[in-house]
């Protein structure tokens, strides 16, 4: 397994290219299993989650191929019993998000439970719940969720599987991926689908926009009530994926913790309005530029409390990176994780590295400023992983990161980044 070798301190100064949004990759490349015709793809991030998502599609049926910077995916021959098994399912939640494409398509779906991030117990019931409103039959067995439409599974014999209904379905709370579940299962529904407390993530506003590509009729994205007319079939699209704002907002925090001058080229920033609002409270100068955000912080970094949320709160997906650059502010910070139950596990590996942080349920409270030392730690999770990078970056000494395969879920080429940024980062084996 691969390590992060990292010398500090660093300070950070330069461009750096953000890649495209993982979490509008994922959906995008499940949506190819709403239709006959190609999808392609273009500005996929080179991920382990994206190669995991393709090599599930594939066992689906579908054929990808490879281009220069895009994937072409075609769909026409996925089978009328398709399978999601868990030894492709394990290693990555957003393996669900083939369960209502597939549902919608052949009627039928069996996917194995979701694994993931070790980040809380991150339960698909309303995914599930919505599926059912939509008519399916859901049973839950030897790990894994069957679903069918019209009682009987698949096309019965018929080639034509009973489609999914259209209906009236509220979200006990916002979820992101759950959102896109039912958004996707709708489009290919008979009559109107009414979603209601849905997320709004700027990637289920770019996932819309594919599915509108595509023929889908959605009304309402970005706003938490989605209206979906279903059609009887939808057509080839081809679709660009947003750039990443969690991505984006790591290196913007990595600027802000290393006192550097940073631009991250691509980032947009009304996806990033929560962060970005936070770091000019920090007393950090934040320039919306031409061709993306530029972050410049010298002096002291004020202390400012966060309470994750939905979109457009504070993205949960930032925390880990806000809390570590925390550990460097004036002051005690309060860092309140209210998405999920149990996504403090950087906090005892920054600990290792002298950081003063008490927890308390999902209250977070940081003593800073705390100077780091360097120190052998272990990554638990993609973001966590992030956030240890960040306090890498700025401690005395060297840091050895270990387990670094969740970042690569999620950051491609996070080091080479780094480097052209002048950070003293090397992967060893
Ligand atoms: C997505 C993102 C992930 C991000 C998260 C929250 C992808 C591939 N992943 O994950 O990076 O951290 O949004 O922004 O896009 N919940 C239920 N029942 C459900 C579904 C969710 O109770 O059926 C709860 C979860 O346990 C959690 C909260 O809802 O507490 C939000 O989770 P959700 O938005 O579903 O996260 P994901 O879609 O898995």
């Amino acid at each position: 397994m691969d390590k992060f070798r990292i010398e500090g301190p660093n300070r950070l100064s330069g461009r750096v290219e953000v890649s495209g949004a993982k979490n509008t990759a994922l959906p995008a490349l499940a949506a190819s299993l709403l239709s006959d015709h190609p999808l392609t793809l273009s500005g996929l991030p080179q991920v382990r989650d994206i190669a995991t998502m393709t090599r599930l599609l594939e066992h689906l049926g579908v054929e990808a191929t490879a281009q220069p910077g895009e994937l072409a995916l075609s769909a026409h021959s996925i089978p009328d019993q398709p399978e999601a098994p868990y030894e492709l399912v394990k290693t990555m939640r957003a393996s669900v998000l083939v369960l209502g494409p597939l549902l919608a398509r052949r009627g039928y779906a069996r996917v194995s439970l979701p694994g993931g991030c070790a980040i809380g117990v991150r339960p698909i019931d309303q995914h599930l719940l919505g599926l059912e409103a939509m008519g399916a039959e859901v049973e839950l067995e030897h790990g894994y969720v069957t679903a069918r439409t019209g009682g009987s599974g698949g096309s019965g014999g018929t080639g034509h599987p009973a489609r999914l209904r259209g209906c009236r379905f509220r979200f006990a709370s916002p979820t992101v991926t759950g959102t896109e579940n039912l958004v996707m299962a709708a489009t290919l529904a008979e009559g109107t689908t009414v979603l209601e407390n849905c997320a709004r993530e700027p990637e289920i506003v770019d996932l819309t926009e594919l599915l509108e590509a595509m023929g889908a009729r959605i009304e309402g994205a970005g706003s938490d009530r989605l209206e979906i007319e279903g059609v009887r079939e939808l057509g080839p699209a081809a679709h660009r994926v947003i750039p990443d704002r969690i991505e984006a907002g790591t290196y913007l925090l990595a600027g802000v913790i290393t006192r550097g001058d940073v631009l991250v080229a691509g980032a947009r920033a009304p996806d990033l309005a929560s962060l970005l609002e936070k770091l000019q409270e920090m007393g950090s100068d934040v320039r919306i530029e031409s061709d993306g955000i530029r972050v410049i912080h010298s002096g002291a970094i004020r202390s400012r409390d966060v309470v994750t949320a939905p979109h457009p709160g504070f993205p949960t997906d930032l925390q880990a990176q806000y809390l570590a650059v925390m550990t460097q502010a004036d002051g005690i910070a309060t860092v309140c994780e209210s998405v999920f139950e149990n996504r403090f596990q950087h906090v005892p590996e920054l600990g290792r590295m002298g950081a003063r942080i008490e927890i308390d349920g999902s209250f977070a409270r940081v003593f800073g400023p705390t100077g780091l030392s360097g120190a052998k730690v272990m990554a638990t999770d993609l973001r966590a992983s992030a956030c240890l990078v960040l306090a890498a970056l700025i401690a005395e000494g060297v840091t050895t990161v270990d387990r670094i395969y969740h970042l690569e879920r999620g950051y491609e080429r996070m080091e080479s980044k780094l480097q052209s940024l002048g950070a003293r980062v090397e992967r060893v084996p």
